[in-house]
């Protein structure tokens, strides 16, 4: 009688590790629901000029002070610029050796545009734009 429950409890507890097993097979076989995020390759002309010409013009245009003739419509002159604290603006590749990325998140710089900073999602493009070089054009 004795081994008729242990066979039986045996059998049960056999059971469960298949069907446990079976579970397991399931939930490797349920793909994947997470969607990648999109794949951005900003330039300057599509996308980080309208920026700057929307939030920045009005202060950093022309070589007037005290913004250093600091002037964000001119391509040439925004990844050449030093600025007056002897930083490059810009330095392709790295946004965390770039004023600009460090004036946007307000990094151990007066943040700007002062007082109205730009949306993290403006500020995370602009970093994927140093990071890829600072392209002015989209390369064909
Ligand atoms: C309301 C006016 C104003 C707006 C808008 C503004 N700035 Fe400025 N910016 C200044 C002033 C004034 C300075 C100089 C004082 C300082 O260094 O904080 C400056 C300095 C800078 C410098 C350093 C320039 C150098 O040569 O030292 C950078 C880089 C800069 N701004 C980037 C930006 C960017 C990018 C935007 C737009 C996203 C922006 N600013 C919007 C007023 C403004």
């Amino acid at each position: 009688m004795l081994m008729r429950w242990l066979s039986l409890i045996l059998l049960i507890g056999l059971l469960a590790v298949v069907a446990g097993c079976s579970d397991m097979g399931d939930k490797l076989v349920t793909p994947n629901q997470n969607t990648p995020p999109p794949d951005i390759d900003p330039t300057w002309v599509d996308d980080v000029s309208p920026i700057f010409t929307t939030n920045c013009t009005p202060c950093h245009v022309g070589s007037t002070p005290p913004t250093n003739g600091f002037d964000v419509s001119d391509y040439n002159a925004v990844i050449t610029k030093i600025s007056l604290a002897g930083n490059s603006i810009v330095t392709p590749g790295v946004p965390d050796d770039s004023e600009l990325y460090l004036r946007l998140t307000g990094d151990g710089f007066s943040q700007m545009p002062p007082g109205t900073p730009l949306s993290s999602e403006d500020v995370d493009l602009i970093r994927q734009w140093i990071e890829d070089g600072a392209p002015e054009n989209a390369t064909p």
